[in-house]
């Protein structure tokens, strides 16, 4: 009925050396809604020390462990399956319909542009597919044939339109690619699409940007202007090393929920609950400083896209440890000025406001609220001074509508609530 062979052979590329490694197996289980994943036994018996996901399948056992999320399909395992953009692309090369189970798209979407560092196969030794990637100085006809794909209109180049389908494993909803430049690095390139109200590219480049220059860690970004009106973002993987991939888990699975939200479970998606999670699988007290600024940073400009698919953690083997990835996604909300966050900034709260900010603050390693409020008010000076320094890369009606909003939020952030008395 799932027409999903019964094994799956589950492939690490090693963050030591580079080979390619079967570390498990994954199982559909026989009644609806379940699956199960262990470690092989030669893996569990090689006294390597990598676990896929920390949190989820963090002891080496050849015990099978069960899928709680996604009709039984481990966390991990969906954060290396495409999401809305590359589950269409698949849908209609293989008539698929609705509903269609994810570990489908796990064995459907190609290994050679998956997310992080794991494969799938049916056969007992790794064979991971080579791909060629289109090229940055490409990304004009990439575009192109990305806005053409996502219109359903024939292809413009059949060998690209093959190329760009095959790379479709990477996650999110709007039409992307990788490409590839000079150097051998990698980029996530994502054109504007004719349902966008204004240049999102733009926007998000402009966003990355400054929150670059606010001091924060966000991913490199360029932005490519096509021809009047058309434009697209590249953004430099963080989970590719040159050719190395890097293991990687989204806070979808570190949280323990689903995203998108089929369960309901919104309670648990918040930035201190991540805070605590980053600490518990080891990650340095700097990376819960700064998730806490792209909390901040993300009141300020008025992204409340900031979903558990919008963030992330990376193996860095030669720190040995998870690390929080540098951000990515951060756009502002393009129509309206968000009075919440997506997830809670404290326990129970999405306003944005001072006292929400702050309430949760030890958990993100602040020894105390007053370290806390001094901390978030040198965040909002180096957010404000960030903005001059970016904004040449918004027209002037955005430039306007961003700063009246910054100048807002701060100004919200720097209130004193009857809560912070
Ligand atoms: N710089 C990056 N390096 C590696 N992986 C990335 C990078 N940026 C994004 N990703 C991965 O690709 C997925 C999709 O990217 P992104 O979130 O930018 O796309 P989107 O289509 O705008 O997403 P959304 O559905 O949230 O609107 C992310 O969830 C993340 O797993
Ligand atoms: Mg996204």
């Amino acid at each position: 009925m799932l027409n999903v062979p019964k094994a799956q052979f589950i492939y690490l590329q090693r963050p030591d050396n580079g080979e390619w490694l079967t570390i498990g197996r994954y199982q559909v289980g026989s009644a609806v809604g379940t699956g199960s994943f262990r470690y092989t036994h030669n893996y569990v018996h090689a006294d390597l020390p990598w676990v896929i996901d920390p949190v989820n399948l963090p002891f080496l056992t050849e015990d099978d462990q069960s899928a709680p999320r996604y009709s039984g399909l481990h966390d991990v395992l969906r954060d290396a399956c495409p999401d809305a953009w590359g589950q269409t692309l698949l849908q209609r090369e293989h008539s698929l319909p609705e509903g269609t189970h994810q570990a489908r798209y796990l064995i459907l979407a190609s290994n050679a542009d998956r997310w992080g560092a794991l494969a799938v196969g049916t056969k007992p030794t790794p064979s991971i597919a080579q791909t060629s990637y289109p090229r940055l100085q490409q990304l004009p006809l990439v575009a192109r044939e990305l806005a053409a794909l996502s219109e359903q209109r024939p292809a413009l180049s059949l060998g690209l339109r093959r190329q760009l389908i095959r790379a479709a494993a990477i996650g999110g909803a709007r039409p992307k690619a990788t490409l590839r430049d000079d150097e051998g690095q990698y980029w996530l390139v994502k054109p504007r699409i004719s349902s966008d109200i204004t240049d999102i590219p733009a926007l998000e480049h402009f966003a990355q940007q400054w929150g670059a220059a606010s001091g924060l860690h966000f991913a490199s970004t360029l932005l490519h202007t096509i021809k009047e009106g058309h434009s697209a973002v590249s953004v430099l993987r963080y989970d590719r090393v040159g050719e190395r991939r890097l293991m990687c888990v989204s806070t979808a699975s570190l949280l323990q929920t689903e995203y998108p939200d089929n369960l309901g479970q919104t309670d648990l998606w918040s930035y201190p609950r991540l805070a605590d999670a980053l600490r518990i699988i080891g990650a340095p007290e700097e990376d819960r400083r700064e998730l806490f600024g792209r909390m901040v940073f993300n009141a300020i400009c008025g992204n409340d896209d900031d979903h558990v698919r919008n963030h992330a953690i990376v193996y860095k083997h030669e720190q040995r440890r998870w690390r929080l990835t540098p951000a990515f996604d951060v756009v502002p909300n393009p129509v309206e000025t968000p009075r919440k966050l997506t997830l809670q900034l404290s326990n129970g709260r999405f306003d944005i406001s001072r006292s929400a900010v702050l309430a949760d603050a030890d958990r993100f390693g602040f020894s105390s609220s007053e370290e806390a409020a001094n901390y978030l008010d040198m965040l909002m000076v180096q957010v404000t001074n960030g903005f001059d320094q970016v904004a040449h890369w918004l027209e002037h009606d955005g430039q306007q509508m961003l700063r009246t909003r910054m100048t807002q939020n701060v100004a919200l952030l720097a209130a004193i609530s009857k809560h912070d008395i």
